[in-house]
């Protein structure tokens, strides 16, 4: 596991563009896995300043992570009003570079059969030749996508109820700067399994601000437990990084073994 501590949001967020973009640079079929959340959107801001400078994506393949039952993507319904993962990503990365539309894949929160839905977006991960790149961000309970604590850490895409902790996160991030009353808020989600996030090729982790610190710790350092889904990272066959800023990374044990072992990589030409 790469951890990769930098000073703050931003230098965090410029390292986790850096590792994306050079991906797609030297893989440009590549099949990329994304998050929303506010950790990816200093992330996304760089990726796009990266498109506008050359970089391509019009051979990139991208699944994102999750999408909140009982939305979707509707263009002419006014951003303040949906609140859905597919406008999310619309609005911060997708529609400011050339990633092709038939190449987007967010799971479909308003379709009538989400169990089938499920089945058919593991499918077409399949299809696509699996995932080279996930980028994933954590939440205040732990997890991964919408894998709750008790989450199976075998789990595929599947129908999740959120935590109280993650409702009470994204309403206060998201559904009340936009105005929507708290009980309009959904409380079930599709998301990629941990199964399935563990099957990516590469994982990219990132994570920001003090908020995170303790879970960030949970997840690194702590037991293998499927109260915290992420911690799954530790079993995880393929190459993996986490980056952080300072602040999230304040909590971990071996913090200073850590940014040892960044350096030595850096010295001898490894990172
Ligand atoms: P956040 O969410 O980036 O808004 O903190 C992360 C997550 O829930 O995975």
């Amino acid at each position: 596991m790469d951890i990769i501590v930098r000073e703050n949001y931003e230098e965090m967020s410029e390292y986790a563009a850096g590792v994306i973009g050079r991906f797609v640079r030297n893989k440009p079929y590549c099949v990329l896995g994304l998050a929303t959340g506010s950790t990816p959107i200093g992330t996304y801001r760089r990726l796009i300043k990266m498109h506008r400078e050359g970089l391509d994506f019009s051979k990139v393949v991208a699944f994102n992570l999750d999408e909140y039952i009982g939305v979707g993507i509707n263009l002419d319904v006014p951003y303040e009003v949906d609140q859905s993962y597919a406008r999310f990503m619309h609005e911060e990365l997708f529609s400011h570079i050339n990633v092709k539309k038939e190449n987007i894949h967010i799971p479909d929160g308003l379709t009538k059969d989400p169990t089938g839905f499920c089945s058919w977006y593991e499918e077409e991960i399949k299809r696509a030749g699996g995932i080279d790149l996930q980028l994933v961000g954590i939440g205040g309970d732990g997890h991964w996508g919408f894998n709750e604590p008790g989450s199976s850490l075998a789990s595929r895409t599947s129908i999740q109820a959120l935590s109280p902790q993650t409702l009470s996160d994204n309403y206060e991030s998201f559904y009340k700067k936009a105005g929507v009353e708290r009980d309009k808020m959904p409380h079930f989600a599709i998301t990629m399994g941990i199964g399935t996030i563990l099957d990516s090729k590469n994982i990219l982790m990132i994570a920001s601000g003090v908020n995170k610190a303790d879970v960030v710790a949970k997840c690194i350092e702590g037991p293998v437990t499927s109260q915290i889904t992420s911690s799954a990272i530790q079993l995880y066959a393929g190459g993996v990084t986490v980056a952080l800023d300072k602040a999230a990374a304040s909590k971990l044990q071996n913090l200073q073994h850590y940014i040892h072992i960044e350096r030595l990589k850096e010295e001898y030409g490894m990172g």
